[in-house]
């Protein structure tokens, strides 16, 4: 698919990006307490933007530094894109990052790209086309009980906001899973769903250039993407669920188990 080459070749150019600041002054900022943002997170959106500008100018944007970038043009089609997932994460040289870009088209995410430059890993999916990594076919893992899973999450910058809700499904999945991991790069986390590698990963408010991406790629691997209660999943949600599938019903339980233990 057309769309999908472009994603690919800017998802790894952009990861050259950050592979240059990796060692180098990241000029950081910050957006928020612990919301940052680097010189590196800026040019690599920039490279992703300048590269969709130049083939698609009809096409929409929306790109976590830049936000909405609307064309003129009514096309249909736009790119969602996060120069760097897991900035903290790069800001501290923990080799768990990556570049993800999302394409919807006519609301519906078409296909995708999350790149890991630190292990030049491309993770890639097509709708109805499978789910990738460096080429080869990628699918969820066969566990078939939350006991025997490895989960992953991650904690949003406002967790303070909500820090009875995000302990409490923490503590369930501690207590009813094999182990839980805290990866730092969302989209990652998700094509470690699709290529098996976890069971099954949640997390609250995250954002569509988080999730955009990797939505595809862990569908396409066969993944069960919701919001909490069950309901069918939109990028543009405030809550994940994603499993293999199998212990889809088990992980809802808990989390809908940790939102009636809400004070
Ligand atoms: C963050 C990462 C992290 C998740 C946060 C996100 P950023 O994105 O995906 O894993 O827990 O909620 O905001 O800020 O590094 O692009
Ligand atoms: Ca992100
Ligand atoms: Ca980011």
């Amino acid at each position: 698919m057309e769309y999908l080459e472009t994603a690919i070749d800017l998802a790894r150019a952009a990861g050259d990006v950050l592979m240059h600041y990796l060692s180098r002054d990241k000029q950081i900022q910050f957006k928020g307490r612990a919301n940052l943002v680097t010189i590196a997170d800026k040019e690599s959106e920039a490279l992703i933007i300048g590269g969709i500008r130049n083939r698609y100018p009809s096409h929409d944007i929306l790109a976590e530094e830049s936000g909405a970038l609307p064309s003129t043009a009514k096309s249909g089609v736009r790119w969602i894109i996060d120069p760097l997932d897991g900035t903290t994460n790069f800001a501290h040289q923990y080799p768990f990052y990556s570049v993800s870009i999302g394409v919807e088209e006519a609301g519906e995410i078409v296909c995708g790209a999350v790149y890991d430059p630190f292990r030049e890993e491309l993770f890639s999916g097509v709708r109805g086309h499978g789910a990738f990594l460096n080429g080869e076919r990628i699918q969820t893992s066969d566990v078939d009980h939350l006991s025997h899973a490895l989960i992953m999450t991650g904690f949003p910058y406002n967790f303070r906001d909500h820090i009875d809700q995000v302990m409490a499904q923490f503590r369930g999945f501690l207590l009813e899973s094999q182990a839980v991991r805290r990866g730092g790069s969302a989209a990652l986390d998700l094509c470690y769903v699709a290529a098996g590698r976890v069971d099954g990963f949640w997390e609250l408010n995250l954002q569509p250039w988080d999730t955009a991406a990797g939505r595809v790629i862990a569908e396409e691997a066969g993944a069960r993407i919701t919001n909490f209660a069950g309901n069918p999943f939109s990028i543009y949600m405030k809550e994940i669920l994603a499993s293999n599938g199998r212990i889809h019903e088990e992980m809802q339980s808990v989390v809908q188990a940790a939102s009636v233990a809400r004070p």
